[in-house]
């Protein structure tokens, strides 16, 4: 029997996914979700199924949706098993979301690029829609979760990659890879030491950083020492705001021109990454360049609880207040429907 497989396709601004399962040569398109918020969706999914003829078939296959599933957006694609790399953060709606605010950076003509990193990049599905957009220009491309490393080091189909210690600062690294061309370096490593290094001038600043760290605080007595546990993959690569703030705390000394961050109305509940922000303001213009409201959907490994069920944690993050602050970001979730939820955000910070 071919080998079906589920194919995730977004429209331009990720407001409309299609559904498709995909045999050898065609592929039957199985429904649309309007305004997607998460990428398995499965009970709007059903929803969706029920308004359609042919319902059985339709909601047998939202359950069994292939292992590796196909995610595409504007001709870029990925083929993803999340079974395989089960705590490698797969591609998802905010990821989606990142590739379009990249798209609407770049059609400003003058953006010049060279380099780019990206920190914290997980299933790569970023890196990619970025280097296939922006040809010739050199990448570096971090994670401290040696899986996404090697799962990255198989799906550039043009680029080979050899293990390498061509400079004497990789050895800081867990593994550093080179490809061919040598124009993407994959480290497997902590980005907090890369960023030193850059800061200290040991490694050339990049002309593009684009991160979309772990952004929920996880601290309720607001401790920052307490984030700073790096030693261990993160159990959950949502939780955490200190390498957000490692970020901005050094964007002045790490970037020859601009930033894109993801960042969550969460990350509001506790003062730092505002005041971070905030001093940012002096020097460089910030810009939303897409915001969504979606489910706070995580769950928390050490605590084996979906936080959106810990009572503790949805007071902590529902008693904040809702208002916009002065730099345009709500703070804290909301629940609708029954449903905790937070607003995405893609941040563009670019030197004035
Ligand atoms: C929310 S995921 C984002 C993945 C991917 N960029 C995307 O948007 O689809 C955050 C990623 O940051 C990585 N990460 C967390 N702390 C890190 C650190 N100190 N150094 C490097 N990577 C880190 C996690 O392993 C995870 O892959």
């Amino acid at each position: 029997m071919n080998k079906v497989i589920t194919k995730f396709e977004f429209n331009n601004d990720a407001t409309l996914l299609t559904i498709y399962n995909c045999h050898d040569d065609y592929c039957e398109k199985l429904f649309d979700l309007k305004n997607p918020t998460l990428m398995t969706d499965i009970p709007n999914s059903l929803k969706a199924c029920s308004n359609k003829n042919n319902t059985l078939a339709l909601v047998l296959s939202v359950y069994n949706y292939s292992k590796t599933r196909k995610i595409l957006y504007d001709q870029v694609e990925i083929d993803f098993d999340q079974s395989k790399y089960p705590n490698v953060f797969g591609p998802n709606i905010d990821t989606i979301l990142f590739c379009y605010s990249f798209q609407k950076m770049i059609s400003f003509p003058m953006f010049p690029i060279t380099s780019f990193l990206e920190i914290g990049v997980g299933s790569g599905f970023i890196s990619k829609y970025i280097l296939e957009k922006k040809k010739n220009i050199n990448s570096t491309l971090i994670d401290i979760n040696p899986n996404s490393i090697e799962y990255n080091l198989t799906h550039f189909p043009n680029h080979h990659f050899q293990e390498t210690n061509k400079y004497s600062y990789f050895n800081n690294f867990n593994k550093v890879y080179k490809s061919h061309d040598d124009k993407i370096t994959l480290i497997h490593g902590d980005a907090l030491i890369l960023i030193d290094l850059i800061k200290t001038k040991q490694i050339s600043r990049y002309d593009l950083i684009v991160c979309n760290p772990p952004y929920i605080p996880i601290d309720m007595e607001e401790d920052i020492e307490s984030e700073l546990d790096f030693n261990v993959v993160p159990k959950n690569f949502f939780q955490g705001t200190y390498l957000l703030r490692y970020i901005l705390k050094n964007f002045e000394n790490i970037t020859n021109n601009c930033l894109l961050m993801g960042i969550s109305s969460t990350s509001f509940c506790i003062p730092f990454v505002k005041n971070d922000l905030e001093n940012l303001t002096i020097h460089n213009h910030i810009e939303i360049l897409v915001e969504r409201r979606v489910p706070l959907k995580v769950f928390d490994t050490e605590l084996k609880i979906w936080i959106h069920d810990d009572e503790n944690i949805k007071t902590f993050l529902t008693t904040h207040s809702k208002e916009k602050n002065n730099l345009g970001f709500e703070s804290g979730c909301i629940i609708m429907d029954n449903i905790l939820t937070h607003v995405v955000y893609v941040v563009k910070i670019q030197k004035k």
